[in-house]
Parts: C-alpha cells; structure tokens; sequence
C-alpha cells in the first residue's frame, strides 16, 4: 500500500557552501530515502530549504562587509546549483525569507501565545558597551556552564551539543570586539518548554527504535527537565515579532529591532515549505495529507541539530494544537536520523579553518556518483567516520570502477558487439544461471528493509556483494570463451547477466542515480528511471525567489527485478564510471595544505 513520507531534510545556513560532512550526514541520506520510498510507489514529499536568518549570516556579512541579504543570495543560489549537480531530489528547496515562510511562522507564532505556551519576560543579557549592542547567540563566546568546554557559541556548545542562552555561558567575550560583555535588562518571548516537558517524555519513551544516540540524547536531555527559553533575539536580520489578530502581522511595539529566533522559525520551514509546495503545484491543501494523516516523517539532521528536532520542533508542533483545529494535530516526527560526524583526514571538519571539502569544489573536478557512492559506503551512521582522498581514490578505483562498473560495462559490450546489439534470447537456463538470477530477486526485500531503516551502508554493501557474485558467475561462465563453442549457452549466459545489472541498476540507484540512469539508457529503454529536477522562480506578491524542484511525473522505475525482454534493442555502452589516477591524492591533500 502506497503511503505518507514527509523526508525533511535540514535547513543549511545561507552563510557558507555546504561541505562533504554536511553532504555524508545529512542530505545525500535523505536523498537516498526519498528515491527508494518512490521507487517503491510511496508518497514522499522532501523539502528544506536555506536557513536564512539569524547570527550564522549577520556575523558572516559583518566580516565581509557586504549586508545579510547579500550572503544570502550568493549561498542560496550555490545550494541550488551545487544540489542540482549532486542529484538532491527535493519536491522543494525553497528559503525562509519567503512571504510563506514568514506567515506561516508568524501564524505558529500567535497560535502559541494564544494557546498559553508563550509569556514576555524582561530578562537579562549580554550588552557589548564598546560595540553598543546586545550580543545574541554566535556574537559572544565563553565556557560551557554544562561541560567546562572553553569556546562554546552562545547559541550551542559544540562538544556537548547542548543548546544555550549566551547568557549562561562563564567568561563571554564579544566576538566583535574581544571585551567583556556587560549583563542589560531586555524584553523578550518564551517559549514554556517545562509546560510540554512531561508529554513530550511520554512521547519519546516508546521511540526504541531511533538511533541509540539520538533516543539516549533526547530522552536524557527531558529528564534533566527543560527550560524556559527566549524566541526572540535582538537583531533586525530575521522575521518580526507578531502582533496578535493580525498576519501577516506586523511588529509589536517595544520589540523594533528584535526578531523570532532563527532556531524557532527554521524548524518551522518543514512545514511552511510543505504548504509552499502545496500551493505552487496548484493543490494548496495537498500538504495536509503528510501533516494530518497517517504516514512517516523522517528529519535527516545532524548530530548538533537533535535537540531542535526531538525537543523543541515536537514541543512546537504540540503547543499549535489548536492551529487548523478542525484537522487535529500536526503529524509529530516519526524517526530523526541523525549521523555521528564525518572527519577529513583524521581531523575534524572546520569551515571557518578552512579544513574541509566543499561541494563546488568536488563537483567542479569530479563526477556525483563516486562521491554519493564513497560518502555511503564510508557514512557515520553509528561511529564517527573519516573522510579521507587516499580511501576515494581507492574506493573509486577497486569498488565502483573494478567491480560495479566493470561488470556492467563487461556484459553490455559483450552483447552489443556479439548479439547484434540487442538483448539475446536465452536456452534452457542451468542451476548457476537460476541461482544466481533467484538470489538477485530475492535481495530487494531485504536490501529495501534496510533503506527503510535508514542504514544505507549496510544496503550498499549488500548491492556491491551480488556485483560481486556476478563478476564470478561471469569468469566462471567465461562468454568470451563459451561463445567460440557454443553460441547458444553463451546468449543464455548474456542474458542473465543482462538482467543482473538491469536489477543492479535498480538496486544502486538510491544511492546511484546519474550511473544507473545511464545504464538505464544503455539497455534500451527510453524514458528516466525517476523524474527530473529544476530549478524555478517562484513569484509571490510582493516578490519572486527561487527554488529547488522535483517533478516525479516521468517516473517509471519501480524497486523490482528485471523484466528485461529478449530481443530489446540495446544502446552503444561507455564505461559507468572513470578510473582515477593516483595522483589526484597528492593534488587533494596540496589543496588542504598537507605535504604529501
Ligand atoms: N541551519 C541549521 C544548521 O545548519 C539547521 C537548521 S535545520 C532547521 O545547523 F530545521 F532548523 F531548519
Ligand atoms: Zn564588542
């Protein structure tokens, strides 16, 4: 039966390009998710977007000297150009400086007050007297008050993943200037997390089969008892703070130059970009069936991202019950998937050292695939993982190419050149023939469980162990020799292994979509496994943007064995994938910086 899947994937910071552990953790999982659940006739709807607001971009357009908005633009669109290349099939990527985003976050944002989960409050924070504002969030530094770590952001510690007021932190220090902030009565909106503290454990309790990490966290985290936390911040780069009985609505007064929390609204894009989608595909209800009715939502995030996702988005979307209050209340999220944290080279991944490797840079010198496929194969679903250019190169070179690649490439050639480039009609299939053809189909049960459970390495390595097997029934059948005796067993042989790779293809191509297209091409058929994706300008009414989309119209795959026919006209084969040489190791390591 067909069903529900809403794949919410992140929201990156439109103040940096995304890295390869941004792309190993976060959203070449999700994508893999969402092609498998519509490739098994499921309903999925993916979406994000670039999280524009908050102190990631203000601090960022302060060291540059250009406006936020500015930073915006250049990251947003290199997320539309970057994700398009890397094959990121999104229903939508949109933005959260969108009309819609704004409304919808606003509208949650009065719901709340009106349910009694929001309060104004003057409290105290920190005031830089020598740059002559309040530092929020990532403009102050200090100790961690829950792990001692010394350089905690005010809006997170990094080491312990706990989130924090900046106030709370021991010994801050202005960013801006490096002098002591000094404490400064402001006013601001709460949010009333101890007043969902005990639903939301009741809530957690029974999600066993989350990650360990995650369930531990969250579950953890609630015991300990939640806080009050501010949602609003002093800062003008962000949505306003809403008047009641008004939306759009704007600022309340006393509250000029504050905005909502960039943590409360970004959460709030999964939803609001459900209801863009809705409405841009000209059924502005659709995004009820993935938020009312029954069916799965799957947050892919990162590690530093779960308490956002399995506290406060669940607290949010609990305290809107009376939102829409006909339909009931919004769909809770199912499973969060979030990954430990990929290294480069031994060392962890740091942006603003410059120790990483972005994703324009990747794609400007190399193919999607063997980066989709290495991130996989090498994926830090339960321990920390390393990224490193001497184990791509390797994987590249003995993993796709040798095995996969060869395979495919081997059986294509040969039957183009041998069976008059079409697939050849088979003989009396003998046992090695049914064996093999019988373990194929019987992967795709297991090896799709696997993907619905989010372990994407262990599916992948099972794809990659029948190529193997197919290599073997191809050296042992020898067609290159079997064909100088007998021409019939040889069209047998050929078109089993014909039907291999037209079932491997299926099985990669989650994780290998640009590859498996091609094969897809080479083996006659016509059309496109999955639909197609585009970039478009969205017109709103006071403005027009531009997103991400995926129309999964054309879709034509389906998660089955081959049903190849004999006799189908085949296409002139290239080699899948390219063969990498060595030195590529020492030029990547050059660019980090490393001597070789
Ligand atoms: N921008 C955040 C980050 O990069 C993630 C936000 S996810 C969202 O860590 F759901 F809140 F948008
Ligand atoms: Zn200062």
């Amino acid at each position: 039966m067909e069903e529900k899947i809403l794949v919410a994937v992140a929201w990156p910071y439109s103040s940096s390009y995304v890295h390869v552990g941004n792309v190993g953790g976060v959203y070449l999982p999700a994508d893999i998710f969402a092609r498998y659940q519509r490739l098994r006739g499921n309903d999925v709807l993916m979406v994000s977007g670039s999280d524009s607001h908050g102190t990631p971009i203000t601090v960022k357009a302060d060291e540059e000297g250009i406006s936020p908005r500015q930073v915006f633009e250049r990251y947003h669109q290199s997320f539309l150009d970057d994700f398009t290349k890397l094959g990121l099939t999104y229903d939508l990527f949109t933005h959260t400086d969108t009309e819609n985003h704004h409304r919808v976050a606003q509208d949650i944002f009065l719901t709340l007050l009106e349910n009694g989960y929001l309060f104004q409050k003057t409290t105290q924070q920190l005031y830089c007297e020598n740059c002559h504002k309040f530092l929020p969030d990532r403009y102050v530094y200090g100790t961690c008050p829950h792990c001692g770590s010394e350089d905690a952001r005010g809006d997170q510690c990094e080491a312990c993943g706990h989130p924090l007021d900046a106030i709370e932190l021991i010994d801050p220090i202005c960013k801006l200037c490096g002098h002591r902030p000094v404490i400064r009565e402001t006013e601001h909106f709460f949010l009333d997390l101890p007043a969902l503290n005990e639903r939301l454990l009741e809530w957690v309790q029974d999600k066993t089969y989350w990650r360990p990490n995650v369930y531990n966290f969250t579950l953890n985290y609630l015991k300990e008892g939640l806080q009050e936390r501010p949602i609003t911040r002093d800062i003008e780069w962000g949505i306003p703070v809403p008047v009641e009985g008004t939306c759009p609505a704007p600022q309340v007064q006393g509250y000029e130059g504050k905005s909502i929390y960039v943590w409360f609204e970004a959460v709030i894009g999964y939803l609001s970009a459900s209801i863009e989608w809705a409405r841009i595909t000209g059924e502005p209800e659709k995004w009820k069936e993935w938020w009312y009715e029954p069916g799965r939502s799957f947050y892919f995030i990162a590690k530093d991202n779960i308490p956002f996702h399995s506290i406060i988005w669940p607290a949010i979307l609990m305290g809107t019950e009376r939102l829409y209050a006909e339909e009931g209340s919004l769909n809770l999220p199912y499973d969060v998937p979030s990954n430990e944290f990929l290294n480069l080279e031994g060392r962890k991944i740091s942006g603003s050292r410059n120790w990483a490797v972005w994703l324009p840079d990747y794609l400007e010198r190399y193919d999607p695939d063997p980066l989709r496929y290495y991130l996989t194969a090498n994926a830090p679903e339960s321990r920390d993982t390393d990224f490193s250019w001497a184990d791509f190169w390797r994987r590249n070179n003995d993993e796709l190419v040798a095995t996969w690649g060869n395979l495919a490439n081997r059986v294509l050639s040969f039957a183009y050149k041998n069976f008059d480039k079409r697939v050849p009609a088979p003989g009396q299939l003998d046992e090695i023939d049914q064996a093999l053809l019988d373990k194929v189909e019987a992967a795709f049960d297991p090896i799709g469980q696997l993907l619905d459970g989010c372990k994407f390495k262990a599916a992948l390595g099972e794809a990659m162990a029948l190529a193997h097997e197919a290599n073997r029934y191809l050296n042992e059948k020898s067609p290159w020799f079997q064909i100088k005796e007998d021409r019939e067993a040889t069209g047998t042989t050929i078109f089993v292994a014909l039907r291999v790779i037209d079932s491997l293809k299926t099985l990669f191509y989650p994780f290998l979509p640009f590859s498996s297209q091609e094969l897809h091409h080479f083996l006659g058929y016509d059309g496109d496994i999955m639909g197609q994706q585009y970039i478009e300008t969205l017109q709103e009414d006071h403005g027009a943007h531009q997103a991400l989309r995926y129309d999964g119209s054309g879709l034509e795959g389906e998660w089955a064995p081959s049903q190849l026919p004999a006799g189908q006209v085949l296409r002139k084969p290239k080699p899948l994938f390219k063969k990498l040489d060595e030195s590529i190791v020492e030029e990547e390591l050059a660019r980090l910086g490393v001597g070789a």
